[in-house]
């Protein structure tokens, strides 16, 4: 191996600098840290060609000195890795963690001054780099009030980004925007963009623990800074003694599927804590849900109540009877009356409504070998959930229940917490407290054994290697936004997120949706802006090892053959590609099945999306085993399919095919093509 760090005396201007290399194992990646000027930078190179240009490292305290200026390189250590571990349930079976790691030390030339550890990881397909603050004199707490963290994108005068704003009120659930990179304002991670010369770049974090989310400040054209999200006294990230950083990634790749095609957050973060999660069950769900979002049910009490034993036994039938392991159901607790969006204090997390009989359906679902799945919806008030949660997790776990929706919904900033002198603060979703709260939750769980999908979460930064009981989250708009949002998702929205979201973990969206005709078709109304095919085609092009069939049952019974397709498709994978696609244009991947329950671990499935441009798309079948033969069950966009009048033109057909195959892929409008290639 070449060697991968080396620290070298440079003349810079009228100081000597120190300098610090490392590379990537392909060398393609090749970060530099220097102390010029006595200010500590980084800078990023692809391809011998810059990438991230000098870019500021440091903080500021409330109380002590800041790492900032007058600092030197005064240590460095070097390390490879190249190893393999394996995931209890993911997007591929067997991850491999290759990269040559510099951990750089600087400090001032001080007697008994403060040092600061910035440890950077080069993979094949990007970069992480996170602060170590040793334990040290001075920094028994540490209040700091800015990470100067900066990511100077080279090139960015003919750069495209796309983007969800950040600090705003509706958390994470945005249309994403499409901008030339120098118009980019406060935006989320992951944040991907694209230079003139097809260079494509994420940034996000990895291992967001105890510390505050990040988002991206554009400061100078093309300068964007580590921005923390604040506590409500202004303190941006509190800690006691020696503490790391989350990580700072940057994805760097020649194509758009490069940056999908990477374990890089998954590798920055530790493994796995909680011992044996084999009762961490990847499936699918269905639920009472959709009829509360498309009005013709409620959560909260009388007439038109979803949450009614009945109504969860007939769910249950149908669930056993067509192969789902789960049924959601929200609504059945006591604090839905009124407007629980403001209410959240009254929400009692084990006190079920008088026609929901949990014990009763326990053991119905028992006999029908279905679980309920279940549901705490905080509106935001933490606290009132804080107070309640071990007992609520009590009454699941012994309901025979082993996963648990909640749900944060209040807007950006109004997340309410009693403090501990009583006082009401308001929160982000994304500061360091809620970061906490969000982890509190998820450790409780894993006690009952149980699984929790966050639904207005902080966004996932692959913490789910960790505890593998964090199972999904939402933290994008998810299909709910069809129902009643302003606009509806774009057709666009599927293969936007494919390229940012879905680069952080798995997401709940919800997808299956069968009767887009709720509120009529066209284009001005509240409905999936899609075709039927697409809506099959997103069981596999965005991940999640828990996933919905969101639709009425009554809708799938009345297009079976279309629904064969959820019935089949599993959730858990040996292995994930995605072979083509562009961001917010289309997006194409094959993923093989992973041997448990009934599947055999032999099939793989195709998924492919497209925006509002019909398209037709090669694809080659060479990621089949060779000289198998497999029968391509290929669920395809009908003839005349288009998503605003005609999105239920479905084409289903059956074919031999085997991996020197070619399939020419014809998608519509808002259009797409899925296929179970079942193994003969
Ligand atoms: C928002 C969630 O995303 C949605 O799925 C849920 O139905 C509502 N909150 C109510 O909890
Ligand atoms: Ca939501």
């Amino acid at each position: 191996m070449r060697t991968s760090a080396l620290l070298l005396l440079a003349f810079a201007g009228n100081s000597f600098a120190q300098t610090a290399v490392v590379e990537s194992p392909n060398s393609q990646i090749k970060v530099t840290i220097s102390d010029e000027n006595s200010t500590p930078s980084y800078a990023i190179s692809f391809k011998n060609k810059p990438a991230i240009n000098a870019s500021r490292l440091g903080f500021e305290f409330k109380t002590q000195a800041a790492f900032r200026d007058g600092f030197k390189i005064t240590h460095v250590k070097q390390q490879s890795v190249n190893t393999q571990w394996q995931q209890p349930w993911g997007e591929r079976q067997t991850v491999t963690d290759k990269h040559n790691e510099v951990a750089v030390t600087f400090a001032k030339n001080e007697p008994n001054g403060a040092t600061y550890t910035v440890r950077f990881r080069a993979f094949d397909s990007g970069v992480g780099f996170r602060y170590e603050v040793p334990k040290q004199a001075g920094f028994d707490q540490t209040h700091i009030t800015k990470e100067l963290t900066e990511f100077a994108i080279n090139n960015n005068n003919n750069a495209t980004a796309w983007w969800i704003p950040a600090r705003g009120w509706n958390r994470y659930e945005y249309v994403y925007n499409t901008t030339a990179l120098n118009d980019v304002p406060l935006a989320h991670t992951p944040f991907t963009l694209k230079t003139n010369d097809g260079t494509h770049i994420s940034i996000h974090e990895a291992a967001l623990v105890d510390y505050a989310g990040m988002v991206l400040n554009q400061r100078r054209p093309g300068t964007f800074n580590a921005d923390l999200t604040p506590w409500s006294d202004g303190i941006a990230v509190k800690k006691q003694g020696a503490f790391n950083t989350p990580w700072r990634t940057i994805q760097i790749a020649d194509s758009a599927v490069g940056l999908v095609n990477s374990d890089i957050i998954l590798n920055l973060n530790e493994p796995n804590k909680l011992g044996d999660v084999s009762w961490v069950k990847p499936g699918k769900y269905v639920g009472i849900w959709w009829g509360m979002h498309i009005n013709t049910q409620t959560w909260g009490s009388g007439e038109k109540h979803g949450a009614t034993t009945q109504t969860t036994k007939y769910y249950m039938d149908f669930a056993a009877e067509y192969g789902f392991d789960g049924v959601l159901v929200e609504g059945w607790n006591i604090g839905w009356d009124g407007d629980w969006f403001f209410n959240g204090d009254v929400f009692s997390f084990t006190q079920p409504y008088d026609d929901f009989d949990i014990a009763a359906l326990t053991q119905y679902g028992k006999q029908k070998g279905v679980q309920l799945i279940g549901h705490h919806e905080t509106s935001g008030n933490v606290s009132n959930y804080r107070d309640q949660m071990d007992e609520a997790f009590a009454l699941y776990e012994k309901s025979n229940v082993s996963q648990v929706k909640t749900g944060y919904v209040a807007d950006g900033g109004n997340i309410k917490r009693i403090d501990e002198n009583g006082i009401a603060r308001h929160e982000w979703h994304d500061g360091q407290f809620m970061v906490n709260e969000y982890l509190y939750n998820v450790k409780l769980a894993a006690k009952h054994k149980i699984s929790i999908n966050t639904h207005e979460p902080i966004k996932d930064t692959g913490l789910r290697r960790t505890y593998p009981n964090w199972i999904a989250r939402e933290g994008a708009r998810g299909q709910e936004f069809n129902a009643w949002g302003t606009p509806p998702n774009p057709p666009e929205h599927i293969p936007m997120l494919a390229f940012t979201r879905m680069l952080a973990g798995p997401m709940d969206f919800t997808p299956g949706i069968f009767d887009m005709g709720f509120n009529g078709l066209g284009d001005d109304t509240n409905r999936p802006q899609t075709t039927l095919a697409k809506q099959l085609a997103l069981y596999v092009v965005l991940y999640s090892p828990i996933q919905m069939a969101a639709d009425l049952p009554k809708n799938y019974l009345a297009k079976p053959d279309a629904f064969q397709f959820i019935q089949d498709v599993p959730t858990d994978w040996q292995q994930s590609i995605a072979l083509d696609g562009e961001v917010g244009d289309f997006i194409v991947f094959a993923r093989k099945e992973r041997k448990r329950d009934k599947y055999s671990g032999n099939d793989w499935y195709l998924g492919a999306v497209t925006d509002e441009k019909a398209r037709t798309i090669e694809v080659k079948l060479d990621f089949l085993e060779k000289g198998k033969k497999f029968e391509a069950h290929i669920y395809q966009d009908g003839k005349n399919a288009e998503w605003k009048n005609n999105p239920y033109d479905l084409d289903i057909k059956k074919r031999v095919v085997s991996a020197n195959d070619k399939l020419t892929l014809k998608l519509a409008t808002s259009g797409g093509t899925a296929i179970r290639f079942k193994a003969l």
